[in-house]
């Protein structure tokens, strides 16, 4: 079994939910408590044994890139006036050298055309697919839990959740071969199913294990939902060649790609900072 060294990072899209903060400042990198939701990405993706992340980028992104590279000036003068500390916490994401690539999705034409765009980067292995959009809190990190299963079944690695009541039609569901356990076996999926047709609550949440054998799939892939190139649609093709399996993780999932799911993060977050934490539920039971 061929191991998963490098994470595909979709971090073209708009912010069209978070705007007009979105605007000018990428929805990744807005922060959750005391850094950006892209920090927790990367630290997550390296717990799982992640190498390389491919962000696919685009327009107006531009402060993904500066973030994970040095800020001189800013460097200097923290080392000047001994913010030691605050300095550690500038330094903390840098990648090492080589460890992140960047590729243009000139065009916003959907998850499964963005994924399509880091194929040369990723290469003939198998790659994990994080939505940084998704913030997912867990023990064990969520894309650890995916590689464990990776390793026991193989295959395509597909991380779910239950959907609240009434919102299965927002994201990718799935069908599973039985239910025994939080592992199972898939025999569908459906992007975006209408109110009423979803095969299960269980919906895609963000983090995903690929194999390599998707990309050609995906360049030939016709529009789907919302008149975008899903992954999800080349993700069922797939299905009829290689097994896929679901993993219902152990967490808890913020979509901070949404006003309130963002506000939640931050509050969730903040209350279990070490060093913020009391302050915090301090500060949120006042409002209350
Ligand atoms: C994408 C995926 C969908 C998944 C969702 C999770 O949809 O296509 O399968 O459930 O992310 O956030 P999007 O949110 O880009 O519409």
């Amino acid at each position: 079994m061929k191991p998963v060294r490098k994470a595909v990072l979709p971090v073209a899209g708009l912010g069209t939910r978070v705007l007009p903060g979105a605007k000018t400042t990428p929805k990744e990198m807005l922060n959750i408590v005391d850094r950006p939701i892209l920090s927790y990405i990367i630290a997550e993706g390296r717990a799982a044994g992640i190498e390389h992340f491919v962000f696919v980028t685009g327009r107006g992104k531009e402060a993904i890139e500066a973030y994970f590279d040095h800020h001189i000036e800013l460097e200097a003068q923290l080392q000047a006036k001994g913010k030691l500390d605050i300095l550690d916490a500038v330094l903390a994401d840098l990648p090492k050298p080589g460890e992140m690539s960047f590729v243009r999705q000139m065009s916003p034409q959907g998850l499964g055309h963005a994924v399509w765009c880091a194929r040369d980067i990723v290469g003939d292995e198998p790659f994990a697919v994080m939505l940084p959009d998704m913030l997912m809190h867990a023990e064990r990190p969520a894309l650890a839990q995916a590689m464990d299963a990776y390793k026991q079944v193989g295959g395509n690695i597909v991380v779910v959740e239950p959907a609240p009541a009434g919102e299965t039609h927002k994201y990718g569901i799935v069908a599973l071969d039985g239910q025994d356990g939080r592992l199972n076996r898939m025999t569908g999926m459906v992007e975006k199913p209408p109110l009423g047709t979803e095969p299960s609550n269980l919906f895609i949440s963000g983090r995903y294990i690929l194999q390599p054998e998707i990309f050609s799939l995906l360049a030939d892939q016709g529009k789907g939902a919302g008149g975008e190139i899903q992954l999800t649609d080349a993700m069922v093709r797939l299905m009829a060649l290689e097994p896929f399996h679901a993993l219902e993780y152990d967490g808890v999932t913020y979509d901070c790609g949404d006003k309130i799911g963002l506000l939640r993060a931050n509050v969730a977050y903040a209350l279990q900072h070490p060093e913020l934490g009391k302050a915090a539920r301090e500060a949120v039971t006042a409002l209350l």
